[in-house]
């Protein structure tokens, strides 16, 4: 049997192979919300301009609502012969309305709804995503209040490096995160023009009202080309770059909690929530949640990649390749919901140790540049001579096995004359860490400031 949605001029159905490489309603069904908003849109417009009859237009908008009762409820039965969900639906519209259904379609393609359906479920998706991002800066930055003073070492090259706080380190990953909304936002108000009245790719001969459909699902605007759009997808694209990028940073910071948790560095506990043991070795407890969310961030990436090589070669307007935007589009973005999730629960879960984390900024000369800056600050020495004089204490030091605050005056008297006793000040870690008070610094006093900035400017959101 040919297709009856437009087999009119086709004398036999499709090869098996043929259906199963065409449909998309095993992975598309989840358009649904959004097929159906756009066709009521649509006929609302189509009664409002006169290109269909009230009485058409209200059986239409009813039997939708039963289609949509139908899904909801699970009794909607989708079919691959049917391709994909407009389809699904447009053939159970007429199942339940009759030949009225077959007005639907006016003035409509599936080209510009599937790319109308596509931009709503993306759209609706990044607000999704706002509020979790949020959500997870919103644990970063309690914890960062609670040990805005706590000592922790910074690194370069994962080599100790100099002192900051945990509640400092925590807030770069607000910042991250911040970008990232901003990323998504951006994205989201580009793709807020609607496409619906495209049609296939020219347009349309009837008299649509285009800013009537836009306004009535919330776009800004109409897009401009109809060539364009049906063959846009850098809503998608976009979407996937700002999820990569985000990926990117949970990725980062899934990496730091694997080291943070194994028993060398042991800066920070997680409890049995997000953690595994193993099933041969007794002692173990693996952070696998953080591995995944570090593995995921792995096929978010590939997404983007594989949805920018389906796109590259398409020449205007719309081709079928363009059907393979969906499932990379809704893993990506899945997984990312998943992984911030996971990483803001991990947050809330996890203990610092804080005399571990202490200790281990103390040690590996991590105050050398404090003496460096102490001799240029106390005893007038250039930069460069203070960082030589330094360079030759702590190779004492390191040679006598000692760290800097253990040497005597005497030591230091051996390498400086001009060293004094004040000098010791500058060498605790704690010290170390008060005197970083340039804007942005890792202060303890800067990090309550910027944590508490946050934590207004993230209860202001709320409130909007
Ligand atoms: N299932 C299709 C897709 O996802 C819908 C558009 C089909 N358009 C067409 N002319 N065959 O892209």
């Amino acid at each position: 049997m040919s297709n009856q949605m437009w087999g009119g001029r086709f004398a036999s159905g499709p090869d098996a192979i043929m259906e199963e490489i065409n449909a998309s309603i095993g992975f598309d069904f989840r358009l649904w919300r959004q097929d159906i908003a756009g066709s009521r849109a649509h006929v609302a417009m189509l009664a409002q301009a006169g290109i269909v009859s009230e009485a058409d237009a209200g059986a239409i908008l009813e039997g939708l609502d039963e289609v949509a009762r139908e899904i909801e409820s699970g009794k909607f039965s989708f079919s691959r012969a049917l391709e994909d969900i407009h389809m699904n639906i447009e053939s159970r519209l007429a199942e339940l309305i009759g030949p009225a259904a077959g007005r639907l379609h006016t003035a409509r393609s599936r080209n510009d709804q599937v790319a109308l359906d596509f931009k709503l479920w993306v759209r609706d998706t990044i607000d999704d995503l706002d509020v979790q991002l949020a959500d997870l800066q919103q644990a970063l930055v309690d914890k960062a209040q609670e040990y805005a003073g706590a000592v922790m070492p910074g690194f370069t090259h994962l080599q100790s490096a100099q002192p900051v706080t945990f509640g400092h380190h925590l807030l770069a990953y607000v910042e991250m995160i911040s970008r990232d909304r901003g990323r998504f936002r951006d994205a989201r108000g580009r793709l807020n023009e609607c496409p619906l009245g495209a049609a296939a790719l020219a347009g349309t001969s009837f008299p649509i009202d285009r800013d009537a459909t836009a306004r009535a699902l919330g776009f800004d605007r109409p897009t401009a080309n109809s060539l364009d759009s049906v063959s846009d997808r850098d809503f998608v694209l976009e979407t996937l770059a700002a999820a990569a990028i985000a990926a990117t940073h949970l990725s980062r910071f899934a990496e730091e909690i694997v080291l943070w948790t194994t028993p060398q560095f042991g800066f920070v506990a997680l409890s049995d929530k997000f953690t595994t043991g193993s099933s041969i070795m007794p002692q173990k407890r693996n952070p696998d949640a953080a591995e995944l969310v570090r593995g995921k961030s792995g096929r978010i990436i590939g997404d983007l990649a594989a949805m920018l090589i389906v796109m590259k070669g398409l020449p205007l307007a719309y081709s079928k390749d363009m059907q393979e935007d969906k499932e990379g589009c809704f893993d990506s973005l899945q997984s990312l919901s998943l992984c911030v999730a996971a990483m803001a629960g991990m947050v809330r879960d996890m203990t610092p140790r804080v005399e571990r984390m202490k200790a281990a900024a103390g040690s590996g000369y991590a105050t050398a540049t404090d003496l460096a800056d102490w001799l240029v600050r106390a005893l007038g020495l250039p930069f460069r001579r203070a960082h030589h004089v330094t360079g030759q204490i702590v190779a004492m030091a390191a040679e006598a096995g000692l760290e800097l605050e253990q040497l005597t005056l005497a030591q230091l008297q051996a390498i400086e004359p001009a060293i004094g006793v004040e000098v010791f000040e500058a060498l605790g870690v704690e010290n170390s860490v008060r005197s970083r008070t340039s804007y942005g610094g890792a202060a303890p006093e800067n990090v309550r400031l910027q944590a508490r900035a946050w934590a207004q400017r993230l209860a202001g959101e709320k409130k909007d």
